[in-house]
């Protein structure tokens, strides 16, 4: 097989929908072990997406999706009326798992409008239309992904250097990713290209997780540190950084994992051209700037270790916030599945989707 449909085919689904049962791949064990859980509650589910088994913002909304099918299960049986209401509550619980990625709720809500469209006698019929959602939304995401990498192609030049950081990969997604989804058509087209992957501390998404993909589709990868993305801009050997985003605000300003920001504010400095490639499900017309966006604050021992070995000094306190918002004015573009929008990214992303990118 060859084309970006192969990359998938190399690489394990990190969401599946398999009769009846939800199996979510568990991240956090690559690239050692591949290991698939099948979910048997909400429980389950909401403890995968906030220990990042699950991760990336596309692939938590399709988790969370189905995650709201697993929790239903158990209300096929009774009333329409207690199932609407365990609708609400679990979606409530599956949203709360974690803040930034903004495609958790924005899938949680297609459901519980596809609940509120659905005129049905027995809760069993209510429960088939959800089902039949969550599919759509995963399909759904695997055309995003693929339309963000024919709009995004043409900015991967022959010979060049691509800096990305953390995943937005196929591993985030359940398509060919978003960040990466242009360098695997790229790569299909025959373009030959470096690409830079940024370790990404504290859970190194990037070393453990986007150079495993590309490496496994047949790309030039080389990990770095987050501290060397400075140094091999200087040296010169990148032309084009490429994120994606948990977040994008209406005015474009977009939230993606931290360090983000100091790598959009060094491509500035380099004269390197800086993209956010992100889906309409990524877009949040309801935040009017990035000051909008909340950003998760996850635990101090993800920092002052790794992998459960203790690295500072007992005592030693520690930040941690999740993520960062990388302001408008250093974004060279932002590519979606309809096509690159640039300054002024307000108008620029309503003409592509109206107020409305609910679909
Ligand atoms: O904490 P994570 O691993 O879920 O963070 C993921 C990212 O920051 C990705 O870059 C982002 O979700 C974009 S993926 C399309």
């Amino acid at each position: 097989m060859s084309g970006t449909a192969g990359v998938l085919a190399r690489l394990p689904r990190t969401v599946e929908w398999r009769d009846g049962d939800l199996y979510l791949l568990d991240q956090t064990r690559l690239p050692h072990e591949v290991v698939v859980e099948r979910q048997d509650s909400a429980d389950q589910v909401f403890s995968a997406i906030r220990t990042l088994k699950v991760r990336g913002a596309p692939a938590i909304g399709v988790a969370a999706a189905y995650g709201l099918c697993v929790a239903l299960r158990p209300f096929r049986s009774g009333t329409v009326a207690a199932f609407h209401d365990a609708i609400e509550r679990e979606a409530a619980h599956l949203d709360a798992a974690r803040p930034t990625a903004v495609n958790l709720g924005w899938a949680l809500r297609r459901m519980q409008r596809r609940a509120a469209a659905t005129k049905a006698a027995a809760a069993e019929e209510l429960f088939a239309a959800l089902v039949d959602e969550a599919v759509r939304i995963h399909e759904e995401d695997q055309r995003l992904c693929l339309g963000i990498g024919l709009a995004g192609a043409p900015l991967i030049a022959a010979s060049s250097g691509v800096l990305t950081h953390c995943n937005a990969g196929a591993l985030c997604a359940t398509g060919i990713g978003t960040a990466t989804a242009p360098m695997y058509v790229a790569h299909e087209r025959g373009v030959a290209f470096r690409v830079y992957a940024d370790e990404t501390r504290p859970l190194l998404q990037g070393a453990r997780l986007t150079a495993w993909e590309l490496q496994a589709a047949g790309l030039d990868v080389t990990v770095i540190t987050d501290s060397m993305a400075a140094s091999t801009m200087a040296a010169g050997l990148v032309d084009l950084v490429v994120t994606g985003a948990d977040r994008v605000a209406r005015n474009g300003d977009a939230a993606n994992k931290i360090g983000t920001l100091g790598l959009a504010i060094l491509a500035r400095h380099f004269g390197i051209p800086f993209y956010i490639a992100a889906p309409s499900s990524t877009l949040d017309f309801d935040c009017l700037t990035g000051a909008d966006i909340p950003i998760e604050q996850r635990a101090p021992d993800e920092v002052l270790g790794f992998a459960g070995v203790r690295t500072a000094p007992a005592g030693a306190k520690a930040r941690n916030p999740a993520f960062d918002v990388t302001p408008h004015a250093l974004i060279a573009g932002i590519i979606t599945e309809r096509g690159i929008v640039r300054a002024p990214f307000d108008t620029g992303l309503s003409a592509l989707f109206g107020r409305d990118n609910s679909e």
